[in-house]
């Protein structure tokens, strides 16, 4: 079959290496895709109907949706309308991730653990609210804000700002309702699952790094590295995550009449009180899939057959033992400003590690790769332990540079001091 990925990103760069492995694949295409990958398309991920219309031209078998934004915007609704098979939840299910409140409410009301949290659609309330309830605290603009949305504050002031900020349209619409959220402490872990509204099944646990800087300091990003397994997932709290937030996520959808035939991404907090849900993605996690992926040796693309067949019943994922990491070149200067068209070299050289570079933020220009946003490169290798994938994946980051380039040294430290 020929399938297309919907995305330009590192995630989508992955998604289209493994579903390339597929027997049954004969050709994946990308849109708008990147300079990493063959058969890119040049349409953008808001084209809604032009998506539709070269699958229908192209006789595209199965669609894969990447990011969130067409969710948001009603690709799969586009795609199904017009008898196209597409991956993902409807427009409706997709306010899991668009809209936080959605969300929250969804929590509540099928019994998802999650931190306490109030709703507002004016600043004097929210600000009341935020006097009462005190530091530190969480303030979230609803909408999707391209994870600039969430302030972490550690004193009132710093709340009080992101309140105000949030009411004074710094989000755009995103920031039009404000969930303030009780601050929750622990370690995160990334819990991803295919559903097709029937069954639901885990892929492995991941953890990414948020944060700019080794240690986990600095501003956040969307995201430095990230490895798979999180062994903070032990296999008592995967029964519990699996019971309390996969099991009742599903049965919420089911409640709801919720159409959702996609991946269901929990961000996930280990508190000393059990696991809190901290935000849904209806969709990959980038760069968590560049290191999940790396380790199923399952079908890909039969996987995703079945979950937009409703056929996942029939699915059973097979892992391999080795993890896996992925190590996040950036631009200098991201997540702020930073140079563009910056010549990359030495890609061929860290492939010869072993380890895969996907791209992300990359273009080519008179026909040399340069960098063409914050984050670059997704350098990723497995190994028969951390430490062995750890050695293979910085030894091809080593082997890449253009001027400027940065990324974390401290991948999966965590994991790591876990021993
Ligand atoms: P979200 O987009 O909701 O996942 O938020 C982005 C990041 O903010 C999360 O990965 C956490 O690191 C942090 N965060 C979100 N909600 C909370 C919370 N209630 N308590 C502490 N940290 C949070
Ligand atoms: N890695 C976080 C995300 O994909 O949203």
């Amino acid at each position: 079959m020929k399938v297309l990925v919907v995305g330009g990103g590192g995630r989508e760069h992955a998604l289209v290496w493994k579903l390339q492995q597929s027997p049954q694949v004969e050709q994946v295409f990308c849109a708008p895709g990147n300079p990493g990958m063959k058969g890119v398309v040049p349409v953008p991920v808001d084209g809604l109907g032009e998506l539709a219309d070269f699958a229908e031209r192209e006789g595209i078998a199965l669609t894969m949706v990447g990011p969130e934004a067409p969710l948001c915007a009603g690709l799969v609704d586009v795609f199904r309308a017009r008898g196209l098979r597409i991956v993902g939840p409807d427009k409706r299910a997709a306010q899991l991730e668009g809209s936080k409140a959605f969300a929250k409410d969804f929590m509540r009301r099928h019994g998802l653990p999650t931190a306490a949290s109030g709703v507002f659609t004016a600043c004097e309330p929210a600000l009341d609210y935020l006097r009462q309830q005190g530091a530190p605290i969480v303030v979230k603009a609803d909408g999707l804000a391209a994870g600039k949305g969430v302030i972490v504050a550690m004193t009132l002031e710093e709340a009080e700002a992101a309140v105000r900020d949030c009411f004074s349209g710094r989000f755009g619409e995103a920031g039009a309702r404000v969930l303030i959220e009780e601050c929750l402490f622990g370690e995160e872990a990334s819990i991803l699952a295919l559903t097709d509204g029937r069954t639901i099944v885990p892929l492995a646990s991941s953890q990414d790094h948020k944060r700019l800087g080794d240690g986990d300091t600095g501003p956040n990003t969307g995201g430095m590295g990230a490895y798979s397994p999180a062994p903070v997932v032990t296999d008592a709290l995967w029964a519990t995550i699996r019971r309390e937030v996969l099991d009742r996520f599903l049965a919420g959808c089911q409640a709801d009449g919720l159409d959702f035939r996609g991946v269901i991404y929990a961000g996930i907090m280990v508190t000393d009180t059990g696991p809190k849900v901290l935000e849904f993605n209806v969709r990959f996690g980038d760069p968590e899939t560049q290191a999940v992926l790396m380790r199923l040796d399952s079908d890909l693309a039969e996987a995703l057959a079945a979950t937009a067949d409703g056929r996942l019943g029939d699915v059973q994922l097979a892992w391999s033992e080795d993890p896996a990491v992925c190590v996040v070149m950036a631009s200098g200067g991201y997540p702020e400003h930073y140079e563009k068209g910056l010549p990359i070299t030495g890609i061929e050289a860290a492939e010869a590690t072993g380890a895969v570079v996907f791209h992300a933020g990359t273009k080519l220009a008179a026909g040399k790769l340069v960098n063409n946003g914050g984050r670059v490169l997704g350098v990723t290798a497995r190994g028969t332990d951390l430490r062995a994938a750890l050695d293979r994946a910085y030894r091809a980051v080593n082997c890449i540079s253009w001027p400027g380039a940065y990324y974390r040294r401290d991948i999966a430290h965590r994991a790591l001091a876990r021993g």
